[in-house]
């Protein structure tokens, strides 16, 4: 039995297949009202992620604690710019992540604050691996 609309808009978690989103595409789906960005990293993405020295962040924080182990490919974050609260686009920017076109935030491909007025990495909502190919967030 699936929880009416309702419900679910209150908060109820949500189960997301994971396996229509090719690599290198991003996708976005609400949770709590919130739109969640769920990307399919490439390689390069993750790479490129791994090799920034965390100290020179400014809100420093290791790739690593933002992906569960095991799903490196899968970056979950909560769409919502830590400036003002506009929402970024995905794929866009300098850091190969995320561009808030609202005042220029840019955060890198693990949602990570590079550039700009954001103060904040975007939060990372929880959510679990239920299969290889399905999360459930909330
Ligand atoms: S709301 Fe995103 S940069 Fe201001």
């Amino acid at each position: 039995m699936n929880p009416d609309a309702s419900t679910i808009a209150a908060g109820a978690p949500i189960e997301v297949d994971l396996s229509p989103i090719a690599e290198g595409q991003d996708i976005k789906v609400f949770w709590r009202g919130k739109p969640i960005y769920i990307s399919h990293r490439t390689k390069k993405q993750i790479d490129e992620a791994r090799a920034v020295n965390v100290a020179s962040l400014p809100d420093p924080q290791t790739d690593e604690a933002r992906v569960k182990s095991g799903h490196e490919q899968w970056l979950v974050v909560i769409g919502i710019c830590t400036h003002l609260g506009c929402i970024p686009i995905a794929h866009e920017g300098n850091y190969d992540g995320f561009f808030c076109p609202c005042h220029g935030s840019q955060y890198d491909s693990s949602g990570r604050i590079r550039q700009g007025p954001a103060p904040l990495n975007l939060p990372v909502p929880p959510y679990q691996f239920v299969s290889d190919t399905k999360i459930q967030i909330g």
